[in-house]
């Protein structure tokens, strides 16, 4: 009967395709469409934000959902704010026209819901509200821009959403302002030694990105110019035009990719000027950064996210911890500051060996890394005999392995510190390990990406005492 009622329903609205609809929205998807219902059935328009009332038709039907276009305001969420950013065709930022007090609000209601649906995460245990920034802008300290021709220009920018047509933009707000400078030189000097822009369609041309990364406790800079030729004509007049305009300015690299790729970096590097690397901290520690190595992208707030695990860890130094989907072995080294020992475990040989790297660098001794898939590596490790008292664990967003789940509850440590990307995989491995016995003490999300849906959030959960 439900059935039938759905399909007269959607029948109708499919004969009322062009008509405009008034709707409430109500939440916003991961890629921050509004959704909204229009008798019962869901329809996702892009531009809307949770509280607006908007006029809206119908532009798609499919089997359960709908697709509507904004067509007018009719009453704004009260949290909508005028966006800082000048372009609207990114699409990098989804929610920079919601307040950011909005914003977190949003990001904790979605870890909460997430959690309590999927996860069914006991009323009794409340989500804190999100770590979010005093000033969330300008915190990314890595940026890339795609290089390309525009009616005979040089454009540097950002893809248009969805396509691969370059904005030629002067600014952005979450990037450090010491880009749109380096852009400026990077243009000038193309255009003074001839040097041609790529152009993807037909893989000619020589510049494909521009990279920077910059040290945001050291004040370092490093420039990558990445090509789609083996030479890169005067590289040494760039370095030099860095080198007296940008304070800080420490590399220049060229990158070498000539395959027909979306991928940004090649596998070759030639430094023109510096070391190829420049170093950042987060807290004590220092960390290498060349161009192909992984750091995160907003240091400030990782350093929160690490201060969160690292309390939940509660380590008195007696500790042997697991650190689970290591990476570059970041968290470990935090840990390995108040533990006994710390076993990392990670897939890319790389990370491993950048983990290594920064161990030594760090003067830290009470660290071992292992190499392999964790579904793998951990059970083995266990077989073996090793175990853990502390297990913290930062998957990909597919969450945890089922099989590296089973043995941490064989292994039954004292707490389970869960760092996750993704609410979803989070609650389903929450709710796992729930079922065999731990209890969700703490849920602390914390805001890595202001004025994106991202959240990452950081979950204490503890062995129930029978
Ligand atoms: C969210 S990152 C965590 C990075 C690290 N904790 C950090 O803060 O830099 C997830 C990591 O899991 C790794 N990974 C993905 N699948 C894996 C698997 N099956 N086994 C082990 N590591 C895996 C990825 O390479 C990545 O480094």
């Amino acid at each position: 009967m439900l059935k039938l009622c759905k399909e007269i329903l959607r029948s109708e609205l499919m004969l009322r395709e062009s008509g405009i609809y008034e709707v409430e929205i109500i939440d916003l998807t991961e890629k921050g469409e509004g959704i909204g219902k229009i008798e019962g059935l869901t329809v996702f328009v892009d531009g809307t934000l949770v509280g607006d009332k908007a006029k809206v038709k119908l532009t798609k039907l499919k089997k359960n959902y709908a697709t509507g276009e904004l067509i007018e305001l009719i009453s704004p969420s009260e949290g909508r704010v005028e966006s800082l950013c000048p372009y609207d065709e990114c699409g990098g930022c989804q929610v920079m026209n919601l307040s950011y007090k909005k914003q977190l609000e949003l990001k904790k209601n979605s870890v909460t819901q997430t959690l309590r649906r999927i996860g069914s995460l006991d009323e009794s245990v409340s989500v804190h509200d999100v770590l979010g920034m005093e000033y969330p802008y300008e915190y990314r300290n890595k940026a890339q821009f795609p290089v390309g021709k525009k009616d005979g220009e040089i454009v540097v920018g950002f893809y248009k959403k969805g396509t691969h047509d370059i904005v030629d933009a002067k600014s952005c707000c979450i990037h450090r302002k010491v880009n749109e400078q380096i852009i400026e030189l990077v243009k000038y000097y193309m255009k003074e030694n001839n040097i041609s822009a790529y152009d993807e369609t037909i893989h000619k041309g020589t510049i494909r990105h521009i990279v920077t990364k910059i040290g945001f406790t050291t004040g370092e800079i490093m420039v990558v110019i990445v090509t789609n030729s083996k030479k890169l004509k005067n590289a040494n007049l760039l370095a030099h035009a860095l080198k007296s305009n940008i304070p800080g300015f420490k590399t220049l690299v060229q990158n070498v990719n000539m395959d027909k790729t979306n991928v940004i970096l090649g596998k070759h590097n030639n430094i023109v000027y510096g070391e190829g690397k420049i170093t950042d901290f987060i807290g004590s520690l220092s960390f290498e950064i060349s161009p192909l190595s992984f750091f995160q992208v907003n240091p400030l707030q990782t350093r929160v996210l690490y201060e969160k695990a690292l309390e939940y860890a509660a380590l008195t130094g007696d500790e042997t911890v697991f650190d689970i989907y290591c990476g570059t072995g970041t968290i470990s080294l935090f840990l390995a500051q108040k533990a006994r020992k710390v076993y990392g475990i990670e897939v890319i040989q790389e990370a491993i060996d950048a983990a290594r790297e920064n161990a030594v660098r760090n003067g830290i001794q009470n660290t071992e890394f292992f190499t392999g898939k964790a579904e793998d590596v951990v059970p083995r490790l266990y077989e073996q005999g090793y175990t853990a008292d502390v297990v913290v664990v930062d998957p990909p967003r597919k969450g945890c392995d089922e099989k590296v789940l089973g043995t941490i509850v064989e292994m039954h440590p004292k707490r389970v510190v869960y760092v996750s990307c993704n609410p979803s995989t989070l609650a389903r491995d929450i709710k796992y390990l729930c079922e065999k016995g731990f209890k969700v003490k703490e849920v602390q999300p914390v805001d890595m990406f202001p004025h994106t849906m991202h959240v990452e959030t950081v979950c204490l959960m503890s062995k129930v005492n029978k």
